[in-house]
């Protein structure tokens, strides 16, 4: 609701949702953490309160709202030392934004260190009431909403980066292996209806394969952006990127099984449940995947900017590369490692040339108003997929990975894109319309901790005039009032 402020605790906590119990950080006490629900145009307001203390994980901690541009609220994006310093144990901090136009399925999730695999992550919907699908289903709920993650029986700080999730969870729920029976996750719906699922990948590492027996998927929205209705019967999904996608219960009364297979450990799955029919499990596997989703058949349901269908102003050709000795990621040869001062404040100060922000080499700057493109280059080192972010922005897909050539039309819009193998580049573009220090990363949480990250200037000496940092989060940073002061 508008103008009042819902407070989010993060605290530890006991959870077992394969049947393994073992210390958590949770959001509001659950795993994942609390569904946010707004309205198109409502104003954010969430105190986070850091009551963490359980040391064999981070304590301190920073919320980052996948997806929302954060257009004059940079200083509330959420990445410790991009934006912020983490808000240390005992300290609470008010995140207030707004999203403008922005509307459909998001997410929220610690942006420290690795420590939403550790379980801070939760879903985050705007609902629109001049949807221009609406006339297309019946139910969009919090019934409606699939979440698929990872979870390791082991905290973050144990877990080796190569290694596999434990379990996958659906709706919260999964099972290990040599682990008891957890009973599934069941979704329940009422026959010859139309519901409106939302699934949300709210994993650290893996993608997915997700398909119910019986069922068609139609896609019409794909990370906060309409599409053109797109069938199908199978959706891979990779890290945080998130798909709405209509699903008419038309089939006998029954229960059928959701799958959610993972390119890496064991599948998964949960039941969908017609009312009418026994609390049991599903019989056989039916799905026959045969219209699995391709990317290149997403199309935007208005046009993207037709300035984005022209030559780019800025070409960014970036190489991702491993450091074959250490295995730490690189991008142009370069490390990701958060700076000591987030590049905000940095900017505040008056820093503006990207040898100042940061003379490793990881911020690059980026000319207002221009539109940019980016090939992902992977060289031949293991590793890839790499499922890339970019905050403060969506961006038309002008070539997906895998893909045969460049779609200069309608290319689909998003805001995390798989790249692919060596010699298999994904191509972005974006205008840069927002000012801020965004970054770019592979939403990989292990990969981004190893180096997989830039961070964009953008438009650096417009940031002062277009976001003033608050008061608060000078507050988060001690180290700020050393720094010389313009604003
Ligand atoms: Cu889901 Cu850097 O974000």
């Amino acid at each position: 609701t508008i103008g009042s402020v819902s407070d989010l605790v993060v605290a530890n906590g006991n959870v077992s949702p394969d049947g393994f119990t073992r210390s958590a950080v949770l959001a509001g006490g659950t795993h994942p953490g609390p569904t946010i629900m707004a309205q198109k145009g409502d104003t954010f307001k969430i105190n986070v309160t850091n009551q963490l203390t359980d040391e064999s994980m981070l304590t301190s901690t920073s919320i980052h709202w996948h997806g929302l541009f954060q257009r004059h609220s940079n200083q509330m994006d959420g990445v410790a030392f991009v934006t912020q310093c983490p808000i240390a144990p005992g300290h609470s901090f008010l995140y207030e934004f707004n999203a403008g136009n922005q509307v459909g399925t998001y997410w929220y999730h610690s942006h420290y260190g690795v420590q939403y695999c550790d379980g801070l992550r939760g879903p985050l919907i705007i609902y629109d009431p001049d949807d221009p699908y609406r006339s297309l289903y019946d139910i969009d709920d919090e019934s409606s909403i699939i979440t698929l993650m990872d979870w390791y029986n082991v905290p973050s700080p144990q877990v080796q980066r190569q290694v596999t999730a434990d379990s996958v969870l659906i709706n919260g729920v999964g099972r290990y292996d040599g682990g008891p029976d957890v009973p599934f996750a069941v979704i329940n719906v009422q026959p010859r209806k139309r519901y409106r699922f939302r699934l949300l990948n709210m994993a650290c590492k893996p993608n997915y394969i997700f398909s119910i027996d019986g069922h068609n998927l139609t896609i019409i929205e794909v990370d906060g952006q309409y599409v053109k209705p797109l069938v199908v019967d199978s959706i891979q999904i990779y890290a945080a990127q998130r798909y709405s996608f209509i699903l008419e219960t038309n089939q006998p009364v029954d229960n059928y099984w959701v799958h959610a297979d993972p390119d890496a450990g064991t599948n998964a799955t949960a039941i969908l449940r017609y009312a009418g029919s026994p609390n049991a499990d599903p019989k056989n596997r039916t799905t026959l995947n045969s219209a699995a989703l391709n990317e290149t058949s997403l199309h935007p349901l208005s046009p993207p900017s037709s300035r984005l269908l022209q030559e780019p102003d800025v070409k960014l050709d970036l190489v991702l590369g491993k450091n074959l000795t250490n295995f730490n990621f690189l991008i142009n040869g370069v490390q990701y490692t958060p700076p000591s001062i987030p590049v905000l404040l940095q900017l505040l100060s008056g820093a503006m040339t990207a040898a100042d922000l940061a003379p490793n080499g990881t911020v690059y700057t980026l000319p207002r108003n221009k539109v940019i493109e980016i090939s992902f280059n992977p060289d031949n080192s293991p590793g890839g997929p790499h499922p890339f972010h970019l905050h403060g922005h969506s961006f038309a897909v002008v070539r997906s990975a895998g893909s045969s050539g460049y779609n200069y039309v309608n290319p689909v819009v998003r805001d995390t894109v798989t790249t692919g193998n060596p010699g298999d580049s994904a191509t972005i573009r974006f205008i840069t319309d927002n000012p801020g220090p965004w970054l770019l990363h592979c939403h990989i949480d292990w990969h981004l901790y190893a180096g997989l990250a830039l961070v964009f200037a953008e438009a650096p000496e417009d940031v002062a005039a277009s976001q003033p940092v608050n008061d608060a989060s000078k507050q988060l940073c001690p180290i700020y009032n050393s720094l010389p002061q313009q604003n």
